[in-house]
């Protein structure tokens, strides 16, 4: 089998909270992913909230024009973002869901309950040349609700496989492998991401359906004890080792 490159997406919104709590611009969002670039990120994650709690609007525009890494928005559907990110078009837009009460995003998009809302924003965000990418639970239900709102990528909650132990963990990684080759099958490229840790990683990095991690929390978390490039060239061992010894290579 043709080996498939695992891409990492590194989401900076908690470099903008430690901002927030003091206000000010320090640390600023544009530095660490300049340097997340450098440790060997593809790719730069924000996700703009309705409450505004970590990303303002100056980071997306700041973050827009100044990364030389592509720029995947995850916002809500709404108006208001979908206007934000036509204006600044970036490379991707992955639509979440979203509650004013949550902490993070507790679960995926109900694509399927939700696509007669979601279809409008995915038709514009496709129009402006905007990678369209839907967060869902990783469940053929949702895929094929995807597939019928023309996304070209799903992104896989993986949350519940982070969050298990022992036989519930096992069940909820066999669910992300059925999606992940159901995915394929329908012609969406899969993304997975929410929860990962350097314990949690490989055996999803090893899926070779799945191209792309986005991996935020932990990685900003770390990065207090060792720096943000060091916990990021970390994750991508971890990532790069499990994906060659799925294809049986041998990994330096
Ligand atoms: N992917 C999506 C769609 C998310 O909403 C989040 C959390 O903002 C992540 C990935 C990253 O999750 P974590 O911060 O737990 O690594």
């Amino acid at each position: 089998m043709e080996k498939r490159y695992l891409r990492l997406g590194v989401n900076i919104d908690h470099v903008a909270t430690i901002r927030n709590a003091r206000g000010g611009q320090h640390p600023d969002p544009v530095r660490a992913a300049r340097a997340a670039a450098a440790a060997g990120a593809d790719g730069i994650t924000a996700h703009l909230r309705e409450d505004r709690r970590h990303m303002t609007d100056e980071d997306v525009a700041r973050l827009s024009a100044g990364i030389d890494l592509p720029l995947n928005l995850e916002m809500a559907a709404t108006d208001e973002m979908l206007a934000i990110a036509l204006r600044h078009a970036p490379h991707a837009a992955c639509i979440v869901p979203e509650k004013r009460q949550e902490r993070t995003t507790e679960g995926g998009l109900d694509a399927l309950g939700g696509h007669n809302h979601l279809a409008p924003f995915v038709r514009q965000l496709n129009a402006g040349n905007i990678r369209v990418s839907l967060f869902v639970e990783p469940d053929m239900a949702q895929l094929d609700a995807a597939k019928s709102l023309g996304a070209p990528v799903v992104e896989l909650h993986t949350g519940a496989f982070c969050e298990a132990e022992g036989a519930e963990q096992d069940r909820q990684f066999e669910r992300i492998v059925q999606a992940a080759e159901y995915a394929e099958s329908l012609g969406i490229e899969c993304h997975a991401g929410h929860g990962f840790t350097f314990e949690t990683v490989a055996p999803v990095a090893a899926i070779p359906t799945i191209v792309e991690l986005n991996i935020g929390h932990f990685l900003i978390g770390e990065a207090i004890f060792g720096g943000l490039e060091s916990s990021i060239k970390r994750m991508r061992s971890l990532m790069d080792k499990a994906r060659s010894e799925a294809y049986g290579e041998r990994s330096a």
